[in-house]
């Protein structure tokens, strides 16, 4: 087999075998092929796309470019969720020990922020003590005992995929739906789960802002976990605003908190409750309206909550501050963004949202940059909310880093004007 051969036939909008498809991804991986025939290669897909069955085979190929878990000797159904990812989005922290009192075994792997967006390991490890790292069999261990455990990617997982999304990055070939869902599949699939929920961010500050594209990734998605035996749905919910009112590690930490207490703001407990409604129906434990009764029964009567205390002692956390939100350290500033006009929050650009926070210090712009967990934003005003001139929109968390140009970006982000808009957080499911 030679990789021009194959070039061409994708060039000439002909679908690929899974042979082949194999052959590119193992060729790649070890280096025998070069960076410009690969380049070539994700261009003609990039054009001229890939059948369900050549997506299905390429995630496959990927995922197997490298180790995988198999997570068979944890006890009943494995499930799992994954966030294209947005801005606030702390839907992890909440859902996990939730549908872990439900009975569920909650096994994930979870990544880091970087650029607009924030990650779920560093929002855990603003828990001081918090341990991403466990050993397979720690991991395996943990969920078998308490029915989850949230960690960081030890192995060497999908390096096809890590390679080829470099390579992706720099040719203008990451915007391709084949693509991106064959690249977060692979790794999904690697991570062992039986059954997977996505959540599809849709909007400006979302990976895919438009909503019929967004609706045809999670299709594809579907497929391929289908055709790959697992069980996967797909939500697509909105991200024209934050999720909840803070964006920042402790700040999120501390809203999660509050929404296992059933204190929580309405649109993160909306995603939550319907996540965690879908993944209990997979794993067998009830009918997806069943399980709705069943989730908010565990927030009022603290068992979600307890979960959360378990995940953090059984990972090295300090537990005092999840009974004690308050002692999370403060930043240095709380600084309110106030409305410079009366009239209604029309829209917001989310994806400045996100990077004023991280101008604070609650992102990093390289992979090894530092965050400083106490900074961001927490919102007092949405979009639809009416504001007088003074009143407060939302309140910076600041240090001594980032405070102007965070400001300065909050204020072109924020629309106010006359037209009351809503937000439609649901837009839809693929089943
Ligand atoms: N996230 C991924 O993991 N891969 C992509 O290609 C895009 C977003």
């Amino acid at each position: 087999m030679r990789m021009l051969d194959l070039i061409t036939k994708k060039r000439d909008n002909q679908a690929l075998s899974k042979a082949e498809i194999d052959f590119i991804i193992k060729d790649y991986t070890s280096g025998n092929i070069p960076d410009y025939q690969m380049s070539a290669f994700l261009m003609a897909v990039y054009f001229n796309g890939m059948t369900d069955q050549e997506s299905t085979d390429l995630a496959l190929a990927m995922m197997t470019s490298g180790d995988t878990f198999d997570l068979s000797d944890i006890k009943g159904i494995k499930v799992d969720k994954h966030s294209t990812g947005g801005v606030g989005d702390k839907v992890t922290l909440v859902l996990g020990p939730l549908v872990a009192a439900c009975g569920a075994k909650f096994a994930k792997m979870s990544g880091r922020g970087l650029g607009h967006t924030g990650g779920t390991l560093d929002k855990l490890e603003a828990i001081p003590g918090y341990n991403i790292v466990l050993d397979e069999q720690a991991f395996k261990d943990q969920v078998n005992r308490i029915g989850l455990s949230v960690i960081g990617q030890s192995k060497n997982i999908t390096p096809a995929d890590k390679k080829m999304y470099a390579l992706r990055d720099v040719t203008a070939t990451v915007p391709s739906i084949p693509l991106i869902a064959s690249s977060i599949m692979s790794k999904k699939l690697a991570s062992g789960a039986d059954a997977i929920c996505l959540d599809v961010k849709v909007g400006n500050g979302a990976f895919m802002s438009d909503l019929e594209e967004a609706k045809k990734l999670a299709t594809l998605m579907v497929q391929i976990g289908k055709l790959s035996g697992r069980s996967v749905k797909a939500i697509l919910t909105n991200m024209d605003e934050p999720l909840g009112l803070g964006v920042g590690n402790s700040l999120e930490v501390i809203e999660a908190i509050e929404t296992l207490k059933g204190n929580g703001p309405k649109d993160l407990e909306t995603v939550v409750l319907e996540i965690g409604s879908y993944l209990l129906e997979d794993a067998g434990i009830a009918s997806k309206s069943e399980a709705l009764v069943m989730l908010k029964e565990k927030i009022a009567n603290g068992e979600a909550f307890n979960k959360l205390v378990e995940l953090a002692e059984a990972q090295g956390g300090d537990t005092s501050y999840i009974h004690h939100p308050e002692k999370f350290e403060k930043a240095k500033h709380i600084i309110p963004l106030k409305a410079e006009k009366a009239g209604y929050i029309e829209s917001m650009t989310t994806i400045d949202v996100g990077l004023a926070a991280a101008y604070l210090g609650a992102g990093r712009e390289t992979v090894d940059g530092l965050i400083d967990p106490a900074v961001g934003l927490v919102f007092n005003k949405k979009i639809g909310d009416y504001v007088q001139v003074g009143d407060t929109i939302l309140y910076i968390h600041a240090n001594d880093k980032g405070l102007e140009d965070a400001t300065n970006t909050l204020k072109a982000a924020i629309k106010i004007g006359e037209k009351q808009n809503h937000v439609t957080l649901i837009e839809g499911v693929i089943l």
